[in-house]
């Protein structure tokens, strides 16, 4: 296949080795400091905070481990059905394609679908884009046990990577998106990055997207509020990165985890409550906030969908739905897409 790359002339390569490099925009665009974001996001009459901002390391530590709670079904019931796919996912690739992520992932899953595409092809290109360095990290341990992957990181925003991505050559993508880490969209957001998907994609692209289902609530509101209490510590933890890096003084202690399913909006709601009346600093964003007691700041929205819904979803915004795979409970789907042309 002709190669056509363009140089984009907005980012910068850093080539670390033969088969591993990464291109980082030489200006982050005009994006608002944490700090600012924060003043902003406290100082409205519905306080909250972004579910960006909760990984940091000890943030993405908390993480790995609800992913391994018993009560929190989605990463091995992704997993179980990612496993499926590598019979059945290679009749819809034709030809050989390059795997473009949209974070840089847990590699588990990473490595299910590299383990699909391998046999089908002599040299694989991996793409992950993520707005944390994280990657080369994570790239590296991929190449110990992948000698044909050749890696291209993008560190940026999901848009961005895929802009970047547009107009880098003819290859053929297969861009996946896992984790159901889309279901912290609203709905507005969701369907206005998933148009934004489609429009970066080539004829022949696809697009892979796993997506959390509609179920039981008292199964939902376990796996978001363990037994063990990890997802606790990792709602908390987002006031201790304030405390770090803004110089606040929050006290954990008049803190409680609260998440609940909201079955109208269909969505995991999670905050973190004031337990008493009280006042916390912030200095680098230059507030003082006052908090009621039992007054709730808003961390994260995690939307669950119905199967019906997908379909009308992907059809709103141009999409062709190839296939949906189910775990054997319907907790989970992963929906394989092209562009609707
Ligand atoms: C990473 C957004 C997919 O919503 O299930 C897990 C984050 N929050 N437990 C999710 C999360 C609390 C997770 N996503």
């Amino acid at each position: 296949m002709s190669k056509t790359i363009q140089k984009n002339i907005h980012y910068k390569k850093y080539q670390i080795g033969s088969t591993l490099q990464y291109f980082k925009p030489h200006s982050t665009k005009i994006e608002k400091s944490f700090a600012d974001e924060i003043s902003f996001s406290l100082n409205q009459p519905s306080k909250f905070i972004n579910p960006k901002f909760f990984y940091d390391k000890k943030g993405s530590e908390l993480f790995e481990k609800i992913c391994n709670l018993s009560e929190y079904y989605p990463t091995r019931t992704e997993i179980s059905i990612l496993k499926k796919l590598k019979v059945e996912l290679p009749q819809y690739l034709d030809g050989s394609f390059r795997l473009v992520e949209l974070g840089s992932g847990s590699s588990v899953k990473t490595r299910l679908i590299l383990d699909v595409l391998i046999p089908l092809q002599e040299k694989i290109e991996y793409f992950p884009i993520d707005i944390s360095e994280i990657l080369t990290e994570s790239s590296s341990l991929l190449q110990r046990d992948y000698y044909n992957l050749f890696i291209t990181g993008i560190i940026d925003t999901y848009e961005g990577g895929l802009e970047f991505l547009k107009n880098y050559d003819d290859q053929k993508n297969l861009i996946i998106f896992l984790g159901s880490s889309f279901g912290n969209f609203t709905p507005y957001e969701g369907e206005e990055f998933l148009k934004k998907v489609n429009s970066t994609m080539k004829d022949n692209d696809l697009f892979l997207i796993g997506l959390d289902l509609v179920k039981n609530k008292m199964i939902l509101e376990n796996a978001y509020d363990d037994s063990q209490g990890v997802t606790a510590k990792f709602n908390l933890n987002v006031l201790s990165r304030l405390n770090d890096e803004l110089d606040a003084n929050f006290n954990l202690n008049n803190f409680a985890h609260h998440a609940l399913y909201n079955e109208n909006d269909q969505r995991i709601e999670m905050y973190l409550k004031s337990l008493v009346s009280q006042s916390v600093v912030i200095s680098k964003s230059n507030i003082s906030l006052t908090l009621k007691k039992n007054e709730l700041i808003h961390t994260e929205h995690s939307h669950k969908f119905k199967l019906s819904q997908i379909r009308e979803l992907m059809h709103q915004t141009g999409f062709n739905i190839k296939n949906i795979w189910l775990d054997e409970n319907n907790y989970f789907a992963l929906t394989l897409v092209s562009k609707n042309i």
